[in-house]
Parts: C-alpha cells; sequence; structure tokens
C-alpha cells in the first residue's frame, strides 16, 4: 500500500492561531504519521508500543498547557474542555492495557489505531470551538477600532 495514502498532512485549516499550540498539534501531525506507517509495515509490537508510549506522553503535557491557556483566555468552556482531556486520558489507560493484552497483531495494531483516531477527533471537533472563540474574539476586538477608523475616514455630512 502507497503510505501516502495514509499520511496526514499539516493544513492552516488545522491551526488554531497560537503559534506555541500549532507547533504541539504539528508534532502529533507527526507522530501520527510514524504510527501510521510503523503500521502499514507491520513493525513489531514492541515499536508500535514505543510510538504509543511517546505519542501519550506527548499529548498528557499537550492537555495541561492547553488547559493552562484556556484558563489565561477565559475560555468559558475550559471547564468542559478540560473533562474531555480526562476522559480521553481515561479510555487511552484502558485501551493501552488491552494493547498489552492483545497478542494477535491485528488486535493491537487496531487498539494503536484507535488511540490515534481519538486523538484526531478532539483537535479536529473540541480544539477549533477555542480556535473559532479566539477568532471570534480577536474581531470583537478590532471591531471598535476598524470602526473608529471608519469614522474618522467618513465625509463629513454636511
Ligand atoms: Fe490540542
Ligand atoms: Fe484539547
Amino acid at each position: 500500500m502507497n503510505n501516502c495514502e495514509w499520511e496526514i498532512r499539516w493544513s492552516e485549516s488545522l491551526s488554531v492561531g497560537v503559534a506555541e499550540i500549532d507547533q504541539e498539534h504539528r508534532q502529533f501531525v507527526a507522530r501520527v504519521n510514524e504510527l501510521n506507517k510503523a503500521i502499514i509495515e507491520c513493525r513489531n509490537k514492541a515499536t508500535v508500543e514505543r510510538l504509543l508510549d511517546l505519542m501519550l506522553m506527548e499529548a498528557s503535557h499537550h492537555f495541561w498547557h492547553e488547559q493552562r491557556l484556556l484558563a489565561l483566555w477565559n475560555y468559558p468552556d475550559r471547564a468542559a474542555h478540560a473533562a474531555k482531556h480526562a476522559e480521553l486520558t481515561a479510555q487511552f489507560d484502558r485501551i493501552m492495557k488491552e494493547f498489552e493484552r492483545a497478542d494477535v497483531s491485528f488486535t493491537w495494531a487496531l487498539k494503536g489505531l484507535h488511540i490515534k483516531q481519538l486523538l484526531v477527533d478532539h483537535l479536529l471537533q473540541e480544539d477549533m470551538k477555542y480556535r473559532d472563540f479566539l477568532l471570534r474574539r480577536k474581531d470583537s476586538e478590532r471591531s471598535p477600532t476598524c470602526r473608529r477608523r471608519e469614522r474618522k475616514r467618513a465625509p463629513a455630512v454636511a
């Protein structure tokens, strides 16, 4: 199978508009591609487990970082977002236990892909919600200035 078919490419549509978070999301996309490649190339369980451990360790730090920023930005749904992170972390623990117990390659490969998909879905659905919040906030912060500038530029009505 052609590896490119499995590859996720970073695009601006994935950007949340915050450089430090985008950097961590880019790193995550790179990890997803490494994991997909290892599974496609039928690498052994230990290799896939090492990649999953790394992905989950980075995800845990990323969740903490994101929550810290969401609090700083006063994101109204920050508690719900943190709850999603906690829910995902609990799911990962459960799936990793199943991964460890699985001895058929098809089964443990599916567990690995499930973890990856949960993280991808979170990025595409949940993280994009605070991206939209930041965009709206930026827009409303800009509007009064724009309006003032427009008023200054507007010709005086006689
Ligand atoms: Fe994220
Ligand atoms: Fe998140």
